[in-house]
């Protein structure tokens, strides 16, 4: 294989998988003659159980031999859609509203102005990529099944199309900004997704694209208990930031990456294999000292259950992306710290930062003939299905629902927004409870502000005179019942909402 030998310097779209799409089909066809299935599917808050033994079962179907299956979750810094939607929603457009809305999306473009709030997490949005690769095309049941499945554990898949995909591998190969969904779909996709302009080079100790500087992890040894327990929801969650309370900002991915994760379908069933690499292995010597205790012990834990379990290979990359040396230097790190601090041994990449790099894109693994090149990477680990599903990259942050009414920002930098009366609520009754002092009416101000902005009616029974302000800033009407004989009836309900109370 080419990519062996020589390190990328501008041409990459030569190693770029993607050759057609299949319209018909809604199929990707690659360079290394494979069919790709590519789906965007919406990150987990929390995985479950439930998840993680419906996806155990994708792992174990039979999708030919040589099938790759990969899962990708990119921390997506484009967030112009949300800030779009945020200015939507102002229905108003008072001057107020319009101040409202402006400053909001201000703060969302630009987080850089505002690092004492958010210590310098770039805002995101985080977005779930489910691939598969197959050698040859599989029948369209089979497939159906595999989505359904993705749907039954919670991910809600839809298929990518060229275009989409150029939208994704184009802000990865050139930049941020450049999420174009123009195809031609009378030349190949690949030359397409890098830009004639663009200067991409991994020859030196940091990999560069145009401005964009480019990190490359992968794991040296896994936490214990992969093979054994798994890895806990809870922990894996913490692998692209803290998600408890303030302090937890200071443990985030700051800027944006992929975390990705192929899985070699074919099960390792020959204790010959496992022997084999474990031979492997110890002929690295002392040089990947720490690397092979553990693997030794995941590989013979592996043999002892050989017959029990289902094995396969896999291979966890994470690839950040900085705007500068300083910005680099601080999300790399911090990824290692949040990743050695659940177990993990990382290492930056160096020889083959390309290949890794080039690997966490959809479909860009090549395993090669009897996945001579996974030797030849050997970067991969094995372990259990159900253990495997449990370390995927599967849980993003907290997204919110329904249309963005009342814009947030998640722990792990997540544009949210909320709607209580979306349709998608069972109802639309909420209640505000925290410790005094902590902000409750502070937010209830900040959600009614949003609110007045979308054009809702609102009445508020205020026992404490919290909202007066509010009342009068919004240009409503204070009506001070300090009369005790008033009983007010808060369940009485007008059906003309229209019906003007003043005067
Ligand atoms: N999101 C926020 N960002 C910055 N400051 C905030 C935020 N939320 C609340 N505060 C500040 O915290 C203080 C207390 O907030 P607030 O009065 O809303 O709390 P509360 O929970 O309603 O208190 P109480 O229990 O006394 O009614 C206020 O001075 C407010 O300015
Ligand atoms: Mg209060």
């Amino acid at each position: 294989m080419r990519i062996e030998k020589e390190l990328i310097r501008d041409k990459l779209s030569d190693y770029l998988p993607y050759l057609a799409f299949d319209e018909e089909h809604q199929t990707f066809i690659n360079t290394d003659a494979t069919t790709g299935y590519l789906f965007e599917c919406s990150p987990l808050y929390f995985l479950g159980e439930k998840s993680i033994k419906t996806l155990s079962s994708i792992l174990k179907q039979d999708y030919g031999n040589g099938a790759v299956l990969q899962f990708i979750l990119f921390g997506d810094t484009n967030i112009s859609k949300h800030c779009e939607m945020i200015k939507g929603g102002d229905i108003r457009k008072t001057d107020l509203t319009k101040k409202i809305s402006d400053y909001h999306t201000k703060f969302l473009k630009n987080p850089e102005n505002y690092k004492q709030k958010i210590k310098g997490n770039k805002l995101k949005n985080y977005r779930l990529f489910v691939a598969l690769k197959t050698q040859k095309p599989i029948d369209e049941m089979t497939i159906l099944a595999f989505q359904e499945t993705l749907l039954g554990a919670g991910l809600h898949p839809q298929t990518v199309n060229a275009g989409e995909l150029l939208s994704l591998v184009r802000q990865l190969l050139n930049g941020s900004k450049h999420n174009q969904t123009h195809y031609d779909d009378l030349k190949p996709i690949s030359p397409q997704a890098i830009f004639a302009n663009t200067d991409i080079d991994f020859s030196q100790t940091i990999a560069k694209i145009n401005d964009e500087l480019i990190s490359v992890l992968t794991p040296k040894a896994f936490p214990d208990q992969v093979n054994k327990q798994g890895l806990t929801s809870m922990q894996v969650n913490q692998l692209i930031g803290d998600y408890m309370g303030g302090l937890g900002d200071l443990n985030q991915i700051t800027s944006r990456f992929i975390w990705s994760c192929n899985i070699l379908l074919d099960k390792v069933t020959r204790e010959l294999q496992i022997k084999s690499d474990m031979a492997n292995i110890q002929k690295l010597g002392a040089k990947r000292k720490n690397n092979i205790a553990d693997r030794i012990s995941i590989l013979s834990d592996a043999i002892k259950d050989m017959n029990n379990g289902h094995y396969l290979k896999f291979i966890p990359s994470l690839v950040i992306f900085a705007d500068d040396k300083k910005e680099l230097a601080t999300a790399t790190s911090r990824a290692i710290r949040l990743w050695e601090s659940q177990g993990f041994l990382m290492q930056k990449e160096n020889q083959i930062k390309h290949i890794i790099f080039l690997a966490s894109l959809p479909f860009g693994l090549y395993p090669g003939k009897k996945q001579r090149n996974i030797e030849f990477i050997d970067r991969h680990f094995i372990a259990r299905s159900e253990s495997i599903v449990a370390q995927l990259p599967l849980q993003g942050d907290y997204t919110g629902f329904g249309y963005p009414v009342v814009p947030f920002v998640g722990r792990k930098a997540q544009v949210q927004g909320i709607d209580l009366y979306s349709k998608q609520a069972n109802n639309h009754n909420f209640l505000c409870c925290a410790t005094s002092g902590s902000g409750k009416s502070f937010f209830v101000n900040y959600l009614l502000s949003h609110y007045f902005a979308a054009g809702a009616k609102i009445r508020i029974n205020d026992i404490g005179g919290s909202y007066k302000k509010i009342c009068s800033v919004l240009g409503g009407m204070y009506i001070d019942v300090a009369d005790k004989s008033v009983n007010l009836n808060p369940f009485q309900v007008s059906h003309d909402l229209n019906k003007s109370y003043a005067g």
